[in-house]
């Protein structure tokens, strides 16, 4: 009998519009995206949407930074997102954006109804204000010594060195970030969200099996903390929605972004025959499951059920959250250059590696997983090329050449067969439960068998002998029928491979109930390769990509922006500074680097001795105009190599975030002359 066929809105966290993408970011995308595609293909209706996550302080300090509106910064990036989840296959339904009308009404609308339902408190609270910029800063936005153990220049909530958590108001000698400036402490009226109405609610809610077990553990803990009252208010200027019927306050951002999730989906149904409030009214009978990373789960636990029931909109159904990335069994690191962006994947490696390695070791608890980039090489390389794929390509050439492309009218090995097909219900049921990594673990072992068929057969030997054809036909045509199997299983993790297997067997996009039929008399197309094998050099070329985004900002010794982004280095002595060698240099030649986003390559003459050097300043220099310009370098930096060759010395210049200005001597200087 058919499961009944399930209604489901899907979401993912909304990505924060004031950066790129990273492979971190990918882990719950992708996760989602294979939950999605599985349910797709069982025949559930399920509808996937995300957006762009725009509002706040640091988008707006950004959008200054660059010279830009906010608008267009969140335009630009809300773009740059969705080609990369494009990329990576992540397939939305919709993507849209929380500073959109839908979001706006329903801002209004939830904050509305949670005030009239006496669920909005205000009151006046003193906070640390930067009186140069004239703006209230948030907690990241002041930097100070650590009031624990005195390391100079910390957040203001908390110290990377020794990890203790603070109020800004007890950094020592604080400075604002953006201006340089004192804070000073100014009062304000703040709106309140009263979480603590929604007490007896939450604590049924969160043990309700709507959450991972863990989670509902760790709730525990803040239950036991008491529910604080939710600051949900940000003073002028703040980029953000205004609060109705409060000149100058507007909805933190945390209040508008999970409304975002409805936003999108409601700008889906606009486009559609969907009902919005059939999904998302109290009292739906749909569902709506929200991924997450597993550092936002107060926010998605507690504040957002609470912020739902208390408006007359349905709760969510359940709130999967996901572990960290790791590179290499550490945290990433601009340094070691495993900070990888999407971006900076996609121009090395085929994104379906990637979602095949993370499926490998994805369960569905909230532990980190790693990408140990030699494990994944090796993986990849073994199970998907070595064993799937190699299925099909065992096979299909005989097919194509000895019986014109028709596959034999029966199945050859019928045990194997039902082997393969029995799997089903337990590789469902593991997706259902986003235990992938035991539905890719079954799918290995069926591959395994499916291999040791055909070496056990050696379609390859009985080729050459004669009479033999319909044994080499049904062998054959078993080893595709398996492939089709396989394909039809690792589908919602390899859509690509998937649609391009479809074409090669010249059949419909394959469905989950599809493991029913085989494929007999049935004619097929020729075989082309689907995946190539991960290249050792393009795990390095991305590496040192990664790197190479850093040292287009670290390369030059840069004085950035403000003194307070960027504070005066530790006092040094005369003889730490003699120990840099400084010289005029000419610039006899300049060229662009291929493959380099950031970077040109100067040939420098030092009075006699030439050096090569690369030196991140593309962005702001044609190569021609630079020829025949004198300017500084450090000579007797040790030589470093790089993806692109050795660089032998540093060109000096500053900048501050929108320009780069490279360092010029006096006219009158010569190359060679030392720098003092
Ligand atoms: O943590 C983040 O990056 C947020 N932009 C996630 C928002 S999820 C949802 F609430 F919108
Ligand atoms: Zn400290």
């Amino acid at each position: 009998m058919q499961d009944k066929q399930r209604q489901i809105l899907v979401t993912n966290a909304l990505p924060y519009a004031n950066g790129p993408l990273h492979i971190g970011h990918l882990v719950g995308y992708i996760q989602a995206d294979i939950w999605v595609r599985f349910q797709k293909m069982l025949g559930n209706e399920c509808h996937y949407v995300c957006a762009d996550d725009t509002h706040g302080t640091p988008v707006m300090l950004r959008a200054q930074k660059e010279g830009i509106t906010p608008e267009t910064l969140i335009e630009n990036m809300g773009k740059e997102h969705l080609a990369d989840f494009t990329e990576f296959a992540v397939a939305f339904d919709n993507y849209h954006s929380t500073h959109s009308p839908e979001n706006q009404e329903l801002a209004n609308t939830i904050y509305e109804a949670l005030d009239k339902a006496g669920h909005i408190n205000k009151r006046t609270i003193k906070q640390a204000y930067d009186p140069e910029k004239e703006m209230f800063l948030p907690d990241r936005f002041i930097r100070g010594e650590c009031p624990k153990c005195g390391t100079a220049d910390q957040y203001g909530d908390s110290c990377e060195s020794c990890g203790a958590t603070y109020s800004p108001t007890d950094l020592k000698n604080p400075v604002s970030a953006v201006s340089g400036a004192t804070p000073i402490e100014k009062e304000s009226e703040h709106y309140f969200f009263k979480l603590g109405d929604f007490e007896n609610l939450l604590h049924e809610w969160t043990r309700a099996g709507h959450l991972q077990g863990e989670v509902t553990n760790k709730l525990d803990e803040w239950f036991e903390a008491g529910l604080q009252e939710w600051d949900i208010s940000r003073d002028a200027p703040y980029f953000g929605f205004e609060i109705p019927n409060a000149p100058g306050k507007y909805f933190y951002v945390w209040l508008d972004a999970p409304m975002g999730y409805l936003a999108s989906f409601k700008n889906l149904c606009d486009k559609t025959n969907l009902n919005f409030d059939e999904w998302c009214k109290a009292g739906s009978d749909k569902e709506m499951i929200h991924f997450i990373g597993k550092d936002i789960i107060y926010f998605h636990a507690l504040f957002w059920p609470a912020v739902l029931q208390g408006s007359g909109f349905r709760t969510p159904s359940a709130v999967y959250a996901n572990g960290f990335l790791t590179v290499n069994g550490q945290k990433m690191s601009k340094s070691r250059g495993t900070f990888i962006k999407a971006r900076t994947y996609l121009n090395h490696l085929n994104p379906e590696y990637l979602r095949y390695y993370f499926s490998a070791k994805l369960g569905s608890g909230v532990d980190d997983i790693d990408l140990n980039l030699e494990d994944f090489t090796a993986r990849v390389n073994s199970d998907l090329v070595g064993k799937v794929i190699n299925i099909a390509s065992r096979c299909s050439g005989f097919i194509k050449k000895r019986f014109d492309g028709q596959l034999s009218d029966s199945i050859h090995d019928t045990d194997l067969l039902a082997e393969l097909v029995a799997a089903n219900d337990s590789i469902k049921r593991a997706y259902d439960s986003r235990e992938f990594s035991k539905a890719m673990r079954e799918v290995m072992i069926l591959a395994d068998k499916v291999n040791q068929y055909i070496d056990e057969h050696k379609p390859w030997v009985i080729a050459k002998e004669e009479n033999k054809d319909d044994e080499l036909h049904a062998i054959c045509s078993m080893g595709i029928n398996c492939f089709r199997l396989l394909v039809l299983y690792l589908k919602p993790v390899l859509p690509v491979i998937a649609e391009k297997t479809e074409a090669f067997l010249n059949i419909e996009p394959l469905q989950w109930r599809d493991t029913e039929t085989t494929l007999t008399n049935h004619k097929i197309n020729k075989f082309k390769p689907l995946m190539t094998r991960i290249e050792k050099e393009s795990i390095e070329a991305m590496i040192e990509n990664s790197k190479e985004d850093l040292e287009a900002t670290s390369n030059e010794t840069v004085a950035t922006g403000p003194l307070a982004d960027n504070p005066i280095a530790d006092e040094m002595t005369i003889d730490d500074f003699m120990k840099v060698d400084l010289r005029v240099a000419k610039i006899v030649k300049a060229g662009h680097v291929e493959g380099a986003d950031k970077l040109l390559q100067l040939t420098l003459d030092l009075g006699g001795e030439t050096r090569n050097v690369f030196a991140g300043i593309k962005s702001a220099y044609n190569p021609e105009d630079l020829e025949g310009k004198l300017t500084v370098m450090v000579a007797n930096l040790a030589p470093r190599k790089m993806r692109f060759g050795l660089s032998e010395g540093m060109v000096l210049a500053a900048g501050d975030g929108k320009g780069i200005y490279i360092l010029n001597p006096d006219e009158g200087a010569e190359p060679g002359m030392r720098i003092k």
